[in-house]
């Protein structure tokens, strides 16, 4: 009964400790892209493809159940391997909507027609790829009007963060947020569309003030999924291991986990 969870590389790893600590009996594999990572510079072609690939090798190790914890597999691929890619007896799911669901004050799987939320002025900082796709916005029309959506693309934010170099991750996360601050001076929440962007969630708070809420998607997926395993039981998959799984070099890239997680963790090549 294993649960796959995906990212480029270790930014997902937020959302795998977020679900250990909600379902802590559920095996888990993780697999983390880091020989291909960033995604977020990268083709939407390039990132199903890689996508698909990371996802049959976790069907393989028994998950029929992945979770794509990355923006930019969710925002570019998602739908077109759901379209193309998923077979009937397995599911793949995104980080997406159970963020906008938190932010337009929805229940799950409300699908009633949008209406008017309290949050106004909305900025969202996701990789490029993700703000090209303006896959944020469309789903934020399906639930909600009114609402002002200023994105800010955060290049070079992931690759520091895969370099283990936390000062310039958080260098760059001000000269972002200051980016983002000339064109909306007054946010009222901030998205971090980046499961790699809660490594830096204080970074992003100070720069953006104690008056901005800050929402992070890791607890609102790990609570979307539980829910889910209990309506779809039979998408617990026949794994019985956890482990993590890496493309890029398995000592390097445990160390950069052990590094931003605080605590070890041990990768092998996938
Ligand atoms: N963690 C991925 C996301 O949520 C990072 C993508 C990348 O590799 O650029 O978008």
């Amino acid at each position: 009964m294993a649960v796959g969870v995906f990212d480029s590389g270790l930014g997902g790893l937020t959302v795998h400790k977020a679900i250990q600590e909600r379902l802590p009996d559920l095996p888990l594999v993780y697999f983390g892209d880091s020989a291909h990572a960033p995604y977020g510079v990268r083709t939407a072609d390039d990132i199903y493809e890689l996508t698909c690939a990371a996802t049959e090798r976790l069907w393989q190790a028994g998950c029929d159940l992945v979770i794509l914890a990355c923006n930019t597999a969710s925002a570019a691929a998602l739908r077109r391997m759901q379209e193309k890619f998923v077979p009937a007896d397995k599911r793949v799911l995104g980080v997406f909507v159970p963020l906008i669901e938190a932010l337009t004050e929805r229940q799950w799987g409300d699908n009633s027609p949008p209406r008017e939320v309290t949050v106004k002025h909305v900025a969202l900082f996701a990789t490029p790829a993700t703000v090209a796709s303006r896959a944020f916005q469309r789903e934020l029309a399906f639930r909600a009007i009114g609402v002002d959506v200023e994105a800010q693309p955060c290049g070079g934010v992931v690759d520091a963060i895969e370099d283990g170099d936390e000062i310039l991750a958080e260098a760059l996360v001000t000269s972002h947020v200051e980016a983002l601050k000339r064109r909306m001076p007054h946010p009222e929440a901030a998205i971090l569309g980046c499961t790699h962007y809660p490594l830096m969630q204080d970074a992003f708070q100070r720069a953006l003030g104690p008056d901005v809420t800050v929402y992070s998607q890791a607890s609102l997926v790990a609570e979307s999924l539980a829910d889910y395993l209990q309506r779809r039981p039979e998408f617990r998959g026949s794994g019985t291991e956890t482990g993590f799984l890496t493309t890029g070099d398995p000592a390097r890239v445990s160390t950069k986990a052990t590094q931003f997680l605080r605590r070890r963790i041990n990768f092998t090549a996938a």
